[in-house]
């Protein structure tokens, strides 16, 4: 079927009424961010099989079943994730995105987007003090976590590419804190999970230097051969920045490579007042940085920061000259052939658009917005006489809930608090299971729709729920 352009226009208008009426929802708090259902209790809510075609009515009311039991990760109370809400710029970036629809490959096809997104990985990586630094944006913050290892491997065994590992054993080193998808890079990179070494953290949850640079001694002097220290700058739990500079000696002292995973601490580099939290970041050899998390441009906005040029094509380079990457007058500027995909979306354009329209003080804004959030929150943790603050650190606030009497245990009692906050929907917050079975709430503060007054709702809503667990105790 050609697209002519009535038939275009009358979807994007459809879409367009239907985006508004969802958006306007959200912006009550009356609205529940979930319609919590069992999996086999949702396929009835819709004839979800293939086949015959709908017709146009039909077909727009499935689109908004699907719209009403999806979860609203842009309603206030979506505090779930390390990401919530949406910036309207970035909103509309990624509908022309779409429209646009190029391959980030090469510059011949996308020599816009690649224009952008080399200015914002200079911009970021000058924020960073990674002089001269590139940048590519890729699938996410895990992927540049693998990416950042790649680049790893590729400066501590040149010929990696052609000759494998050749029998030697490479460590890599991360805190015990570290997101997993550090664990996912060294069992696809083949490294191998036995050669992933977590490093003891301190009581704030940041790595200790002293233990890693013992672990690294021990190492070498069993035949291994270290090859990255792989940092955390604000940790999915409880927010930890583990000490870069610290870190940093023995990298240097021992010639690793470290990579820095600022995905989720990265944006306070916006912020004037709170980038000292990413203090030591100048001395990374390499960044993750996720846009989509506390600057909401929406799933997925990644970079992957290098601080050596040519690294990122040294590591990724491979095939396809002959069809897509020829040897042309602009070749230089083809991003292809410094990444794993070959399409890629320009998701610069979400995050281009939105600190183009807010310029450098607005992007602050939006960070500072979320501390304040945070230590707003804190505030009427540490003051309800049956919260018990764990952690607070960064935008993360972790606690639990006393139980109504001493019989009950608090970390069974705190998970079904969080159930039923889940199941009557009005909020979504998440919690945390650690190995030795201590369960907490981990409110972290990422969604730039979330003002003080949604926060207090939030804790009436936590309220209501221990009033119905306590009934049923
Ligand atoms: C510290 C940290 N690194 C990496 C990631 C993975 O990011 P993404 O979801 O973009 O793959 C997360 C996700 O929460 C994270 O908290």
């Amino acid at each position: 079927m050609k697209n002519d352009h009535s038939t275009l226009a009358s979807w994007l208008k459809k879409t367009e009424l239907l985006v508004a009426r969802y958006l306007a929802q959200n912006e009550s708090l009356e609205t529940p961010v979930v319609k919590y259902s069992p999996p086999l209790e949702l396929k009835e809510a819709l004839d979800f099989s293939l086949g015959a075609p709908l017709n146009e009515d039909s077909l727009w009311q499935a689109v908004e079943k699907v719209l009403d039991k999806s979860v609203r990760t842009t309603h206030p109370l979506f505090l779930n994730q390390l990401f919530g809400g949406l910036q309207p710029e970035s909103i509309s970036a990624e509908w022309l995105s779409t429209i646009l629809n190029p391959t980030m490959a090469t510059f011949e096809i996308a020599p816009m987007m690649t224009i952008l997104e080399k200015e914002v990985a200079r911009k970021l990586s000058n924020l960073m003090g990674l002089k001269l630094g590139e940048g590519i944006m890729v699938t996410g913050g895990s992927n540049a976590n693998l990416v950042g290892l790649l680049c790893a491997r590729q400066f501590k065994v040149p010929d990696v590419k052609k000759r494998g590992y050749q029998g030697k054993k490479y460590t890599i080193y991360v805190s015990t804190e570290a997101h997993y998808s550090y664990e996912k890079a060294v069992h696809i990179s083949g490294l191998g999970i036995d050669h992933m070494r977590a490093v003891r953290v301190d009581a704030n949850g940041a790595m200790d230097p002293k233990i890693l640079r013992e672990m690294v001694r021990q190492d070498m002097a069993q035949g291994f051969t270290p090859l990255m220290i792989g940092a955390t700058a604000g940790t999915t739990v409880l927010g930890a920045f583990d000490p870069i500079a610290e870190i940093n000696k023995v990298a240097r002292e021992y010639n690793l490579w470290l990579h820095v995973d600022a995905a989720w601490g990265g944006g306070a580099i916006l912020s004037p007042t709170h980038r000292h939290l990413l203090k030591g970041i100048h001395l990374a050899d390499s960044v993750t940085f996720d846009a989509h998390k506390t600057l909401n441009t929406g799933l997925i906005a990644s970079f992957i920061l290098c601080k050596h040029p040519g690294m990122l094509k040294q590591t990724n380079q491979g095939g396809g000259s002959e069809y897509i990457f020829h040897d042309y007058d602009n070749s230089d500027w083809d991003t292809g052939t410094y990444s794993l995909q070959c399409g890629r979306r320009p998701d610069i354009f979400k995050l281009w658009l939105l600190w183009k329209s807010r310029g450098d003080e607005g992007m602050a804004k939006i960070i500072d917005h979320l501390f304040d959030l945070a230590i707003y929150a804190k505030n009427k943790i540490e003051t309800h006489s049956r919260f018990k603050l764990i952690s607070s650190q960064y935008l993360n606030n972790c606690f639990q809930i006393l139980p109504p009497n001493e019989f009950i245990d608090i970390n069974q009692y705190t998970l079904k608090v969080r159930t039923n906050l889940v199941q009557r929907g009005k909020a979504l917050v998440n919690y945390v299971e650690l190995p030795n079975k201590t369960i907490f709430f981990r409110l972290v503060a990422a969604n730039n729709q979330t003002t003080r007054e949604d926060i207090d709702h939030l804790f009436k809503e936590i309220q209501e729920s221990m009033e119905l667990v306590d009934k049923i105790c």
